[in-house]
């Protein structure tokens, strides 16, 4: 088998080795969150149709392959991430006040910010019955405390009442909960019946992992368009949310650009153009090559936490996963 170099794997390339099995985390998937109350059944149909990259349940099925697996309910415990997955996301587009998400109308957008809070209660308790019929305490002690890390960033988040004064520290803590934390249990998920060094490299490989894949995402929203990424671009800036390539940024800004900055962030509605010239001036100012240097030295990080498992072809597909991660396009 000849393994893509890092920087050139597609999500097909890590998927193809569990194609199989991820048809059988969505039919588990749909399974769990299934019910009858048309409110409810309406919501999750639209859910199961605007399909994610599904790269949570990726990760759980290669950490199970690559530590002794395929183990039997590996697909149901992916399955209860990717519910979690999309509770955070209902949850997330219904406090940031998307309208689109996958290239679709969110919840929020298509039925109510009601509907949004109360479908997100939904898939969580969804995922947490599950965990229970499993009775897999271990699993459900990883991932209680990894939704309680996202709550906490997500509010950590609303109180950065300030965003020129966020600093990269505080950053660094918001996306360890936020996205992080969900990709290390993830990844520890699928290692659960593995040997204690397995289970933690691969814990620290996903939280590493985690923290490269936030600083991309936010990235492309200075980056890529929307065709691409299925969100509107330079949303961030729109919301007035500071993320690193700005962080890096901001001492350097000179009066001009800084007075234009300040002026975005006063503005409950900035235009294009606002939003064009800040974009422009963090990247001359260098904020994007940092932020991609910062989101290379992780990916080593992660790619060091891999030594410690025997070798394998899953394990080489988690090397490469760290590969789509720095080259990602969506
Ligand atoms: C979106 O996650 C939330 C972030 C952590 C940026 P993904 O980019 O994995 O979203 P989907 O599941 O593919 O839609
Ligand atoms: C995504 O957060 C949701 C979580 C990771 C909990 P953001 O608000 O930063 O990301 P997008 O842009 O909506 O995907
Ligand atoms: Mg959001
Ligand atoms: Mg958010």
């Amino acid at each position: 088998m000849t393994l893509p170099q890092l920087g050139a794997t597609t999500l097909a390339d890590l998927q193809a080795p569990v194609l199989a099995r991820l048809e059988d985390v969505t039919a588990e998937m749909r399974r769990m969150i299934e019910e009858d109350l048309p409110l409810i059944s309406e919501a999750n149909e639209h859910l199961l149709q605007m399909r994610g990259k599904m790269f949570r349940p990726t990760l759980v099925l290669l950490a199970d392959q690559a530590t002794g697996g395929p183990r039997q309910n590996a697909a149901t415990l992916a399955a209860v991430i990717e519910v979690i997955h999309l509770a955070t996301l209902v949850h997330d587009d219904a406090v940031d006040h998307s309208t689109l998400r996958r290239g679709m109308p969110t919840i929020n957008a298509l039925f109510s910010h009601q509907v949004s809070v109360i479908m997100g209660d939904f898939l969580y308790s969804r995922a947490v019955v599950e965990l229970v019929r499993l009775g897999n305490l271990d699993a459900l002690r990883i991932l209680s405390r990894v939704t309680t890390a996202m709550t906490v960033g997500e509010m950590r988040q609303l109180l950065a009442h300030d965003p020129l004064a966020f600093t990269e520290e505080q950053y660094d803590l918001l996306i360890s909960a936020k996205t992080a934390s969900l990709m290390s249990g993830a990844c520890e998920v699928g290692a659960l019946h593995a040997e204690l060094p397995y289970r933690s490299a691969l814990a620290s490989f996903g939280e590493k992992l985690g923290m490269a894949f936030q600083i991309t995402d936010d990235l492309l929203d200075y980056t890529a368009d929307e065709a691409m990424t299925g969100k509107p671009s330079g949303l961030d800036l729109r919301e007035h949310k500071v993320t690193l390539p700005l962080i890096h940024a901001l001492p350097k800004l000179t009066p001009g650009e800084r007075r234009a900055l300040e002026a975005l962030m006063r503005d409950p509605e900035p235009g294009e153009q606002a939003i064009a010239s800040v974009i422009e001036a963090v990247r001359t100012h260098g904020g994007l090559d940092y932020a991609m240097g910062r989101a290379q030295q992780l990916i080593g990080e992660a790619e060091e936490e891999l030594s410690v498992l025997p070798d394998s072809p899953a394990r080489e597909t988690l090397r490469a996963s760290l590969g789509y991660i720095l080259d990602r396009r969506r």
